[in-house]
């Protein structure tokens, strides 16, 4: 996996950034609106100074390759959903093929951090949806099995087609990205009406839209946005973009900050009993979704 267009040894790499960028004592409360709104922008540089090389290089290229035109042609390419016709396990079990060598301390598996991510939802308490979304929410990365190159598939998203927000992580990357010497794409608004809704605009491609395309008619709303947007890390955490969001969306991103604690934190060393689980999570994923799935 590790080459000149995948600098990480792993998926895994890019969490651990998100981990020591936005620690797990800043983290936010359903009710918030953002967190730490004080928060300056120069702890975000101690960040980028103190990030690995193939960390930053990953947003180098991330930041240098996706573009308005990018995204698009990835939406064209990825979401007429004709590549494969699968059952969530089966994605899960395909998933789970990804190996991740970024992590020598551990030898969990991509299917035991999602069923760690479940299960921490499922023990506070929260609705089916809720705990199904955690368990399903990165399945999109299987695009890396298709062969498209990690910063295609995860990082933190943004809208493209108007102004990068100075609260992304490495903002000056954007420099070299081909749209920054666009003027239609570099106003505030863009390419987009003020309070247009997130719905119309889109964000750079990765995990987040693709999973959400293949389970959109399946699952309420709140489970929807949370698979969405979770790596939406300028808005979510940072409460940036929020001319762009509708009613709708101000109102569904309390799901998706309830949601981010789970998928950021809840990773621990003690692999989940699949046997036991099962069961469980056969029923939940009988309840939601049909047998066959396209992808
Ligand atoms: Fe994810």
């Amino acid at each position: 996996m590790n080459d000149t267009n995948n600098p990480l040894a792993g998926l895994e790499e890019w969490e651990d950034f998100l981990k020591e960028r936005y620690p797990e004592a800043d983290a936010p409360t359903a009710t918030a609106t953002t967190t730490n709104p004080a928060k300056k922008k120069e702890e975000f540089r101690n960040y980028e100074a103190d990030a690995r090389p193939s960390v930053r290089e990953f947003y180098r290229l991330n930041h240098r390759h996706q573009t308005y035109e990018f995204s698009q042609a990835k939406r064209k390419e990825f979401l007429g959903l004709n590549r494969r016709q699968m059952s969530v396990w089966e994605a899960l079990e395909y998933l789970n093929t990804l190996v991740d060598d970024s992590d020598p301390d551990t030898d969990l598996s991509q299917l035991d951090h999602l069923l760690q991510t479940a299960e921490q939802i499922r023990h506070d308490g929260h609705p089916r949806w809720f705990i199904l979304a955690g368990l399903i929410h990165d399945l999109g990365k299987i695009l890396c099995l298709y062969g498209e190159p990690q910063w295609a598939v995860v990082g933190d998203t943004f809208p493209v087609g108007c102004a990068w927000s100075d609260r992304i992580v490495f903002h000056k990357f954007f420099t070299d990205n081909p749209d920054f010497g666009q003027p239609r794409f570099q106003s505030r608004l863009g390419v987009y009406q003020e309070h247009c809704g997130l719905d119309k605009v889109a964000l750079s491609w990765g995990h987040d839209e693709y999973l959400y395309h293949v389970v959109k008619d399946y699952l309420p709303p709140e489970a929807l946005y949370m698979i969405r947007y979770h790596s939406f890390y300028p808005a979510h955490r940072d409460g940036e973009y929020a001319y762009l969001m509708n009613d709708q969306d101000r109102e569904m991103f309390k799901w998706v900050r309830a949601f981010n604690p789970y998928d950021l934190y809840t990773k621990s060393h003690q692999r989940p009993n699949l046997a036991e689980l099962r069961p469980f999570y056969d029923d939940l994923i009988k309840e939601y979704f049909p047998p066959a799935l396209r992808w």
